[in-house]
């Protein structure tokens, strides 16, 4: 949430900054904002809106200026006017900043700063923290050399604060420097060729450099325009880690798509192949992961797993649970992360942790994980961003290798989790009851998926001429059972965030239990038929809807009958592994969000009140 942008260099400042907001806007898009150092001031530009309304406003104050931070705000404290955007300027104008978090304690600290005569134009606790920081600045001894003073005041100031935040920050008196920060909210800091680009994430210094050292909770960055450190808040010194990323700028483009959504869904053949490679052994029978820190001696012992995570990714462990505790018999437990971390759930001794999530950057799941880690259980992260918190403080894991995903509206990057949930459960399997060969026919399976999604993918054009009949409903069911009741959840998240229609996913066995109230003419529902032992049960259920004039779309494998009349449209996906069913039932789910979402002229990748990542509790 809220992105973050900042560059000391020899370029014009502001030019740099916007394309690096625009990249960025997918992390929050209520308001967006620049300050340059330019002419002995801080120059600000913000307003309410898209980063392209602040482009236009920017270009109104020419600016010039190498130096300077941007930022792309989702609200937390205060509403969406352009007095709550950032950068926000201290009373004094000596200090500006940006921030992404929360500070906790803001309320006490405007209470103190008010009193020594510091002023307010804002409703944010970010203007409180920059005005901290202009308090310390002045306070601060002027022998002290240029450098410390500035890092200094930050430092001190941050030691007062409570709550979490990612800041880079400007003083006109060292008008060529930022100070930058972080607890718990992401900061990178891109090394190019002459110049310094700091960002909250890499999408939006990948056009300038791949070199980035990945800040950590606890650090401060002093940047000047020939060098840079890295300090704790206790100052001590801390030796920077270049690592280089392995994507490229085409990734993060939209390459002739209209959405990032739609091409992310395109993706995910690709995507399938990136999270599997190298990841099966010899002999094929089994899986192989090798950053999970845990012999397979160890990973016997253990007697039951716990799934955390949020949305997409949450949905993504419930299909986990399902095919280890269907596969490999072991007990799997799956929370949200929100909650678990307030539960206080009992645990066994012998408890595995696995969190997952696409960004390793959510709030919840990295507090869960610290929960976890606090009790003293080993924590696994299934995680697509490189480098990220998660990532970092896990005891090991499965990076899913799926390239930037920018769409808020998560697909490659699910389907990829629901890929190495079933690897995990393949490895787990493998270690206990299945046989040799059974774990080969499921590694086959596995491998077959990429194709299986390209044919599903090929139903692209009837999905979209059946999301035109349908996207004038207000209200949607999505019903499956067993490893598709996760999908149906997830086919209901994705239609609601996208494109604001009301949806429900639950097992299709349950709708007579309550939801059946809701069917009428005016509520489709979309059933996932697969073939197997539940196909008469599921047929019943919508034989069920069917009386009640309720519209049906029918998700089913290759192969299956439906009674005639049953379903109003039909989607068929290819018929497959159980492992492999949740990937390929997902796809016609997702494009028949998106092309509703389109249908409805909604913003796909960018929906009203969502952001890509919720580093905010
Ligand atoms: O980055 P994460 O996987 O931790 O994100 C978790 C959720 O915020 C995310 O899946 C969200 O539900 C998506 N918007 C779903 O499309």
């Amino acid at each position: 949430m809220c992105g973050i942008v900042g560059y000391v260099g020899k370029q014009k400042a502001s030019a740099i900054i916007l394309e690096g907001l625009k990249r960025l806007e997918y992390r929050g898009y209520d308001s967006a904002g620049v300050c340059i150092v330019q002419g002995g001031r801080l120059e600000v530009a913000k307003k309410v809106g898209r980063v392209e309304g602040l482009s236009k406003e920017a270009a109104r104050h020419h600016f010039v200026g190498t130096t300077g931070i941007g930022h792309t705000r989702w609200a937390t404290h205060g509403g969406v006017t352009d007095a709550n955007a950032h950068p926000h300027v201290s009373s004094d104008g000596r200090i500006a900043l940006i921030h992404n978090g929360v500070i906790e304690n803001f309320a006490k600290i405007k209470t103190f700063l008010s009193g020594k005569g510091y002023t307010f134009k804002s409703e944010t606790d970010t203007e409180v923290l920059c005005n901290l920081i202009a308090y310390h600045f002045a306070k601060e001894p002027q022998e002290n050399d240029g450098q410390n003073r500035f890092l200094e005041s930050v430092r001190k100031t941050l030691r007062h604060v409570e709550g979490t935040y990612g800041i880079a920050v400007l003083c006109l008196d060292f008008p060529d420097q930022i100070v930058a920060a972080r607890k718990a909210s992401p900061l990178i800091l891109g090394v190019g060729d002459g110049e310094y680009i700091l960002a909250s994430d890499a999408s939006a210094l990948i056009s300038r450099t791949q070199n980035v050292v990945y800040l950590k909770d606890g650090e401060i960055v002093h940047i000047t325009p020939t060098t840079f450190s890295i300090t704790t808040l206790d100052q001590e010194d801390v030796s920077p880690v270049v690592d280089k990323i392995t994507w490229t700028i085409e990734d993060a483009e939209l390459n002739g798509y209209a959405h990032f959504m739609e091409k992310e869904i395109f993706e995910q053949p690709q995507a399938l192949e990136n999270s599997m490679r190298g990841r099966f052994s010899e002999d094929g029978s089994t899986a192989l992961f090798g950053g999970l820190n845990i012999t397979a001696a160890e990973f016997r012992q253990i007697d039951r797993f716990m799934f955390c995570a949020c949305g997409s990714a949450w949905h993504a462990c419930l299909v986990a649970e399902h095919l280890i505790e269907r596969f490999a018999r072991v007990p799997v437990e799956v929370d949200y992360a929100s909650e678990f971390r307030y539960r206080n759930s009992p645990l066994d001794r012998d408890t595995l942790f696995f969190v997952v999530s696409q960004s390793g950057e959510t709030i919840d799941t990295l507090a869960a994980m610290r929960e976890a880690k606090r009790k003293g259980y080993r924590v696994l992260a299934i995680n697509n961003v490189v480098g990220s918190t998660i990532a970092r403080e896990a005891d090991g894991g499965v990076y899913q290798h799926v390239g930037p995903e920018i769409g808020v509206a998560s697909t490659k990057a699910f389907t990829s989790q629901l890929l190495i949930g079933a690897m995990i459960a393949l490895y787990v399997a493998r270690q206990r009851d299945m046989s040799f060969s059974d774990g080969v026919q499921y590694v086959e399976a596995l491998k077959s998926a990429p194709n299986l999604v390209r044919r599903a993918l090929e139903q692209a054009p009837r999905i979209k001429e059946i999301a035109k009949r349908y996207s004038h409903y207000n209200d949607f069911l999505f019903l499956g059972r067993l490893s598709l009741f996760p999908i149906a959840l997830e086919g209901a998240l994705k239609l609601k965030e996208i494109s604001y229609i009301h949806a429900e996913g639950y097992p299709a066995a349950e709708m007579k239990h309550g939801p059946i109230a809701l069917i009428s003419e005016n509520c489709p529902s979309v059933f996932f038929v697969p073939k197997g032992e539940i196909f008469n049960k599921v047929v019943s259920s919508m034989q069920e809807i069917k009386a009640r004039k309720g519209p049906v779309i029918a998700i089913v494998t290759e192969g299956c009958e439906l009674p005639p009349g049953l379903a109003d449209d039909v989607i068929t996906i290819p018929e497959c592994h159980e492992a492999v069913l949740p990937i390929v039932a997902s796809v016609p789910v997702q494009l028949l969000s998106y092309y509703i979402a389109v249908e409805r002229k909604c913003d796909v990748d960018k929906p009203r009140n969502l952001a890509k990542s919720v580093t905010v509790e």
